[in-house]
C-alpha cells in the first residue's frame, strides 16, 4: 500500500509539474530525440500492473468517434471520483511518437459510458481530459464502463480516448479489455487496442502505450 502510495504521489507531483514550463517535446522526426535511449518510465511494481500493450513504432490503431464525443471537456486528474458507482479502473502508460520519443503534455481527451451504459450527454459527467508528465506518463482513473446495446447487440467494454500532442497527429481511438465475452463480433474492436489487466484490492489495472504519428 505504501508503495502505491509513494507512487501515486511522484506522479501527481510530475504531473502538476508537467503544467508549468516543463519540456515540451514535439512529434517531430528529430533526430537527437529518435537516438535518445528511453529508459523504463514506469514505477509500478510489477506485481500491480501487467506489461504495456504496445511498444512505440507503429502509430496506434485509429477508431470510429462515435455518436457521445464532446468538445471542451475539462481537465481532471482523475475521470471519476470515489463515490462513482462500478468497478475501480486503473489505466497507467505513455504517449510517444513513432521515433520514441515520450511527449511531454500530450493531452488525452477521454469519454466512456457509466457502469449501467449510459454517456451524459447532457454535461461531462465521466468526461474529462488529462495529460502526460515531462516523461509522456499518464495516469488514468476512473471506473469500468458498462456495455450497451449498438443495435441487438452488446458493445465490449471501452473507453473513447482522442490524443493530441504539438506535432502530431491528432488520434482518436478506443481502448478494450481482455476477456470481455462481447469482443467477438463487435464491428469495431481491433485486437491491438484490447488490454490484459488484472484485479487487485478491488481496483481493475491494465496499461497501454499510445504511439502518434507526425503530422
Ligand atoms: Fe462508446
Amino acid at each position: 500500500m505504501l508503495s502505491i502510495l509513494l507512487h501515486r504521489r511522484s506522479f501527481l507531483t510530475g504531473l502538476l509539474g508537467a503544467t508549468g514550463a516543463g519540456l515540451l517535446q514535439a512529434c517531430t522526426h528529430n533526430a537527437a530525440a529518435a537516438d535518445t535511449v528511453i529508459a523504463p518510465t514506469r514505477a509500478i511494481p510489477l506485481d500491480e500492473a501487467p506489461p504495456p500493450v504496445r511498444a512505440c513504432g507503429a502509430a496506434t490503431v485509429d477508431q470510429i468517434e462515435g455518436p457521445f464525443y464532446k468538445p471542451r471537456a475539462p481537465h481532471r486528474l482523475a475521470i471519476a471520483n470515489d463515490r462513482e458507482p462500478g468497478e475501480r479502473l486503473v489505466i497507467t502508460g505513455t504517449v510517444k511518437s513513432t521515433r520514441c520519443a515520450p511527449l511531454a503534455k500530450a493531452e488525452l481527451d477521454i469519454w466512456h459510458a457509466d457502469a449501467r451504459g449510459d454517456y451524459d450527454n447532457d454535461g461531462y459527467h465521466l468526461r474529462g481530459i488529462l495529460a502526460t508528465d515531462e516523461q509522456g506518463r499518464f495516469e488514468l482513473r476512473s471506473i469500468v464502463p458498462g456495455r450497451y446495446l449498438n443495435g441487438k447487440r452488446y458493445r465490449p467494454s471501452h473507453l473513447h480516448v482522442k490524443l493530441r500532442a504539438h506535432g502530431c497527429e491528432e488520434l482518436t481511438t478506443q481502448l478494450y479489455f481482455a476477456n470481455d465475452p462481447y469482443l467477438d463480433g463487435d464491428p469495431f474492436m481491433h485486437s491491438s487496442l484490447v488490454m490484459p489487466h488484472r484485479t487487485a484490492g478491488g481496483v481493475r489495472r491494465a496499461a497501454f502505450d499510445f504511439v502518434l504519428q507526425a503530422a
